[in-house]
Order: C-alpha cells, then sequence, then structure tokens
C-alpha cells in the first residue's frame, strides 16, 4: 500500500473557536489528512469539533494526554472511540497499569471495525535535560523515552508520540511496526518556539517518523499553504 505524503502529516489544530477550525480545515484539507485537537481547542468547544472534521472528510488525532487512576482513563478511552477518531494518546507515567486498563476497554468496546490507535506520549518534546532534573527525573532524555515506550508496548498499545531525535532507537528497540508519531517538527527557516528536541520533517520522515504533527510552522507562517507545501515535499 502506498501512503500519501498527506495521510502522514498532522496539523496541529491549536485554536479556541469552531470558526478558525472550518477556517483551517477547508484550508488544508487538500494537503493534510489527519487534525489534531488538543486540550485548548476540545476544550473550548468539545466533542462538537471533531464532527465537523469528519464532516469536512478529515481524521482526527485527539492528543489529550489522558493521564490518571487506570479506571477513570480506560472510560475517557471508551469515550474517544466512541468519537470515531482515528487515533488518541494516553501519557506512559500514568504507568502500565493504567495502559492495559485502556487498551483492554477500547479492545471490549470496538471488537469489530472502528479501532482506534492508541498512541503513548513519552516525554514532552519541550522538555530537556534541565526540566527534567526540576522535576526529579535524572539521566539521559533518550533513555527515559525508550523506557516508556517499551512500557507502552508491553501494555498493547500501537506506538507513541516522541521527539524526532527518538525515532531512530524506537523502532530500532520496538520494531517498525510499533507506529512513532513526531510532534517538534521545524523547518529549516522557523523559529523553535517552546519545542526543545525538534528536528526539520525531512530529518523526521528520515529516522522513521511514521506520522508528523507540525502546528505553528504551518499557522504562524505568512503564507501558510506555501510552508505545508514545502513540508509535503519533504515528505
Ligand atoms: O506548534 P507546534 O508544531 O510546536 O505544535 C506541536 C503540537 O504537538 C502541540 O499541539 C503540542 O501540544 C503537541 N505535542 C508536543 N509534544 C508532545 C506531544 C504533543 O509538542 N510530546
Amino acid at each position: 500500500m502506498i501512503i500519501k505524503p498527506k495521510d502522514r502529516l498532522i496539523f496541529a489544530l491549536d485554536v479556541s473557536s469552531l470558526e478558525e477550525v472550518k477556517k483551517w480545515v477547508r484550508l488544508l484539507k487538500g494537503y493534510v489528512g489527519i487534525f489534531k485537537v488538543g486540550k485548548e481547542l476540545f476544550t473550548a468547544c468539545g466533542p462538537k469539533v471533531v464532527d465537523i472534521i469528519h464532516n469536512a472528510g478529515g481524521e482526527v488525532f485527539l492528543d489529550l494526554k489522558f493521564h490518571d487512576i487506570p479506571n477513570t482513563v480506560a472510560k475517557a478511552g471508551i469515550v474517544a472511540a466512541g468519537l470515531g477518531v482515528k487515533m488518541f494518546n494516553v501519557h506512559t507515567l500514568g504507568g502500565l497499569k493504567m495502559m492495559e486498563a485502556v487498551r483492554e476497554a477500547v479492545d471490549k468496546t470496538c471488537k469489530k471495525v472502528g479501532q482506534p490507535v492508541i498512541l503513548g506520549v513519552t516525554i514532552l518534546t519541550s522538555m530537556n535535560e534541565k526540566e527534567m532534573k526540576l522535576v526529579g527525573i535524572q539521566g539521559p532524555i533518550k533513555k527515559r523515552v525508550l523506557i516508556l515506550a517499551g512500557l507502552a508496548k508491553k501494555a498493547g498499545l500501537d506506538g507513541i508520540v516522541a521527539s524526532p531525535l527518538e525515532v531512530k532507537d524506537i523502532k530500532k528497540k520496538l520494531g517498525n511496526d510499533f507506529i512513532t508519531v513526531t510532534p517538534g517538527i521545524r523547518l529549516p527557516d522557523s523559529k523553535p518556539d517552546d519545542q526543545s528536541r525538534a528536528m526539520t520533517p525531512k530529518e523526521a520522515i528520515h529516522a522513521g517518523a511514521d506520522y508528523i504533527v507540525v502546528g505553528r510552522p504551518i499557522r504562524d507562517a505568512k503564507n501558510p499553504l506555501a510552508a505545508i507545501k514545502k513540508i509535503i515535499e519533504c515528505i
């Protein structure tokens, strides 16, 4: 099966109104297959956003990074799956039991078709070693990411969200089928913003990323369509 660049590009819809959602989906739907709905947008507009994207022919990555006790996350996972999203995520720091609980609950609910991809967030791409030390986690980030990714795989999750810098090692350790979704993507001429561990789209795809998530380099570009075309070319 040939995967089109469009299907590997996820646009981070970090906005807070349905009007903006409609504007961006209309503008980008020819270039982007999956729209990422995160905390800002979902808190502002709720599940209606998912319907709008689906009705426009797009798919949804629900990026709410569930992190709670196993029962609560399992229930949230069932609701997310019921929305028909293509993928959603939980935070691996919630632990093995939490990840196993959501896997089992979603499998039971969607026995046949419509199973969403469940991803584990490892270490946020905005974190560096200094920041990690402040929260009491010492040592090389890569090592932590590999431990957390391994735990996600053990729990039966389909893949992880990690920085492009860690993709190669994750694929090597956990296999090519273990999906990697990488934010922290910057074009050579775009600002890093708050991302600490970033790569260009070309580097991320080369490293083995299955999907790349891009927000501000498109959203804040003077010409968003030109920026997206540049990214598609790299993919
Ligand atoms: O604007 P930018 O391209 O930095 O957007 C990256 C998106 O990916 C944001 O919506 C952010 O919440 C999300 N994300 C991330 N790092 C992770 C997981 C998600 O930057 N580890």
